[in-house]
């Protein structure tokens, strides 16, 4: 069984229709990269898998539970409480909070999240929180930033902040993990940086999803490549199939274009 399944996913703003029917499956394990021209919907497409936008139609399964539905008698979309938390993203230009320590950074949102059950908390703060500092402190380990964890996000670089980012929405324990251009506010030579880190989180239990514009590092850092136009799907599969062996037009025109730059 697929960890995520899209189906016929469908979203406009007003008179455009930017998503018309988008339809993939993940298992986990798996890194998907999607790629596709500007203003294509690749962005839209993550922020209604993270529910940033609600999606007028279609379906969204993790591990065969309907987690997003269109309502049969009422029409109306149905997000299933809770669900957000399964959904991590780490956002092009990283979001951080500059007030917060980096390690503060990771804490906020489960230390929220666990007072949002008032009683539990009450009784149960000092273990709470312990468990929360340590897996903090356990995942800055595994992104490298151990000796960063008191500094600020203005102090550090902008590989570093990107390391942040992507601590912070491992706290959740997400089962899939998306990032929006995740090297196009980097200097060049961090791609590699961020190609390694991407890859040292890859694990069973988590799939992850990465919009990008860089070709080299879809191939690199992916199982599967999605080709998005014109809001559609119009190529999908390994690496190696979409980007040397395209079956359709449309593909062929924009690997030309890219190679181009
Ligand atoms: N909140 C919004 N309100 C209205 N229109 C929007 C909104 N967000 C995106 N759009 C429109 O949806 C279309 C797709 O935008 P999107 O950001 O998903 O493209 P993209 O593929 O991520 O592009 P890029 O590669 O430039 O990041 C564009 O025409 C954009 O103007
Ligand atoms: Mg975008």
């Amino acid at each position: 069984m697929p960890l995520l399944e899209v189906k016929n996913l469908r979203k406009s703003f007003g008179e455009n229709e930017v998503l018309k029917g988008v339809s993939f499956t993940l298992d986990g394990g798996e890194v998907l990269s999607v790629i596709g021209a500007s203003g294509g919907g690749k962005t839209t497409l993550l922020r209604c898998l993270n529910f940033l936008e609600v999606p007028d139609g279609g379906e969204i399964l993790v591990n065969g539970e309907r987690v997003f539905y269109i309502d049969d008698e009422t029409g109306k979309p149905v997000t299933v409480p809770g669900v957000q938390n399964i959904m991590g993203m780490v956002f092009q230009q990283f979001n951080l909070f500059p007030q917060y320590s980096v390690k503060e950074n990771l804490t906020l949102a489960p230390i929220l999240h666990a007072k949002s059950d008032k009683r539990r908390f009450k009784e149960n703060k000092r273990e709470i929180l312990g468990e929360i500092d340590k897996r903090a402190d356990e995942i800055l380990s595994v992104v490298g930033l151990t000796d960063k964890a008191a500094s600020y996000p203005g102090f550090l670089s902008g590989g570093q902040q990107q390391r942040v980012a992507i601590a912070r929405a491992l706290m959740l324990s997400p089962e899939v993990l998306f990032f929006d251009e995740p090297t196009s506010s980097l200097d060049p030579e961090l791609t590699g940086e961020v190609l390694k880190v991407i890859k040292g989180l890859k694990s069973h239990e988590r799939a992850m999803v990465v919009v990008t514009h860089e070709l080299e590092f879809a191939r690199a850092v992916s199982d599967k490549v999605i080709f998005m136009a014109d809001g559609v799907i119009v190529e999908q599969g390994p690496p190696s199939a979409v980007f040397d062996n395209p079956q359709s037009e449309k593909t062929m025109a924009f690997l030309n274009r890219s190679e181009a730059y």
